[in-house]
């Protein structure tokens, strides 16, 4: 039977929490731990169903990989460890393992084949194929309408060469993709992207000590020498943290402590867009671990008295467009949540992007939030929120999607009657675990059942 959600009103979250490890990072770390030579520990690791395909895929090829808690221990074997899978790689829904994986595929002696479930398999492999087959990669997928390829993937063995890339699409997966492929070709591999987005690629390249140049938009990398396993340190995924920080803005009686978020900024566009609407939040303990920043998050009523702040006034409207897109991008659903409860309209545009994830992200907020009486429209790169509303529980479905799963469900929190979301068995892609801890938090336990 799928699983579902039942949610009614809560009337306060507070307490502290920690949160598993960043999706990707932890995809990066498996990666980049199973081309590396010898012992690595990965510490918070996110042992959720995503990063287990990474670390599954990594294990049909021969890299020993094995967990104690939250911990990940994997023996790298080099460069050139890998060995050709007996069978298909399977990604289940991870977007992130199919995309930075066919780059490593494509510098391997040997073939390989890669596909993931239904949703996968309209998901978008053009944007790689295309830079990896101008590297001399042979790669074949399904042909769809409108010029497009679909897993799965059939990568056949070349000898890749470096090239210049311009990124037509700003996405931290194909330029992952394509600086992990650089490793294996002859000559430089160079990515210039058109706005920022995520880096942890090329911070882990930097942790484990492989050189590459940054100059503003524009990333170099040579091919390396095999270089040596490490202890990473992941911190705690600031997008599920996105959710817990929405719902003690908009739950009234609020105050919550969440530990060691990451908070690199190529990540941290919600924060900045939530305190362009007024909201109160506080970083402490900031420290940078592994190559990644991270630091304590504080949200609620502690922050107005610890500060002599006014009681807040409402949150307002804003817009969101251009360069902070990328960096916000997978908070958007939570974001329109928030949008809600605030005065006046918030607009996104530039957010086309929704539309190729999980699931059309940009249709699926839209449709889930009107049925709980939000006024929000869709447009074709974006979709305007007019706040507030009073949200009323409805029947939600979340088309398999884990961000809409856990942002409607954030939204049941304040909706009145009860909000039941359907097929949420996809939360477990990225935060398992996430119904627990908003039990931990709510002051009325009865209000969140499965
Ligand atoms: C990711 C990059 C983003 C993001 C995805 C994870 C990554 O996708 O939406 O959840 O780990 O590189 P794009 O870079 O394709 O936009």
């Amino acid at each position: 039977m799928p699983k579902q959600l039942k949610i009614s009103p809560v009337q306060g979250l507070q307490g502290e929490i920690s949160l598993p490890g960043d999706k990707s990072i932890s995809h990066r770390a498996i990666m980049l731990s199973s081309l590396a030579k010898g012992e690595n520990i990965i510490h918070n690791f996110l042992q959720s169903e995503d990063c287990i395909a990474t670390a599954n895929c990594f294990r049909e090829m021969g890299i020993q990989i094995k967990f104690d808690g939250d911990k990940a221990f994997v023996v790298g074997k080099g460069l050139r460890g890998l060995s050709r899978p007996s069978k298909m790689l399977e990604v289940g829904n991870s977007g992130t393992t199919i995309r930075l994986l066919s780059g490593i595929l494509a510098g391997q002696k040997f073939e390989s084949q890669i596909t993931g479930d239904s949703s996968i398999q309209k998901r978008p492999m053009k944007r790689i194929i295309e830079p990896l087959t101008l590297m001399g990669a042979k790669i074949t997928g399904k042909k769809g309408t409108k010029d497009e390829t679909f897993p799965p993937l059939i990568i056949n063995t070349a000898n890749l060469k470096g090239l210049e890339y311009n990124l037509k699409v700003a996405s931290a997966q194909v330029k992952s993709a394509i600086l992990l492929a650089g490793l294996y070709a002859n000559g430089q591999t160079t990515v210039i992207e058109p706005v920022q987005t995520r880096d942890h690629t090329e911070r882990m390249f930097g942790f484990f000590g492989i050189n590459l140049t940054r100059f503003n938009r524009e990333l170099s990398i040579e091919a390396p020498n095999d270089f040596a396993g490490r202890e990473i340190f992941v911190p705690g995924d600031i997008s599920s943290a996105a959710y817990f920080i929405v719902a003690a803005l908009i739950v009234q009686n609020s105050n919550i402590t969440i530990k060691n978020i990451g908070t690199n900024p190529t990540r941290t566009g919600l924060l900045q867009a939530l305190k362009k609407m007024g909201a109160q939040i506080e970083l402490a303990d900031e420290e940078v671990l592994s190559g990644e920043p991270r630091a304590t998050i504080k949200v609620g009523k502690q922050i107005v008295a610890a500060q002599n702040l006014a009681p807040s006034a409402s949150l307002i409207g804003i817009d969101i467009s251009g360069e902070i897109i990328p960096n916000i991008l997978d908070e958007i659903p939570i974001l329109a949540v928030l949008a809600t409860q605030a005065e006046g309209p918030t607009v996104i545009k530039d957010a086309g992007e929704l539309r190729v994830k999980e699931s059309d992200r940009i249709k699926t907020t839209v449709s889930e939030l009107k049925k709980m009486g939000a006024d929000i429209e869709e447009r074709e790169d974006g979709m305007v929120i007019h706040g507030p509303t009073k949200l009323k529980g409805a029947k939600i479905q979340s088309y398999g999607d884990h961000r809409i799963a856990m942002s409607t469900a954030i939204a049941g929190l304040i909706a009145e009657g009860e909000t039941i979301i359907e097929d949420t068995a996809c939360i477990e892609t990225s935060f398992p675990g996430f119904e627990a801890q908003i039990q931990q938090l709510i002051t009325n336990k009865t209000s969140f059942n499965s």
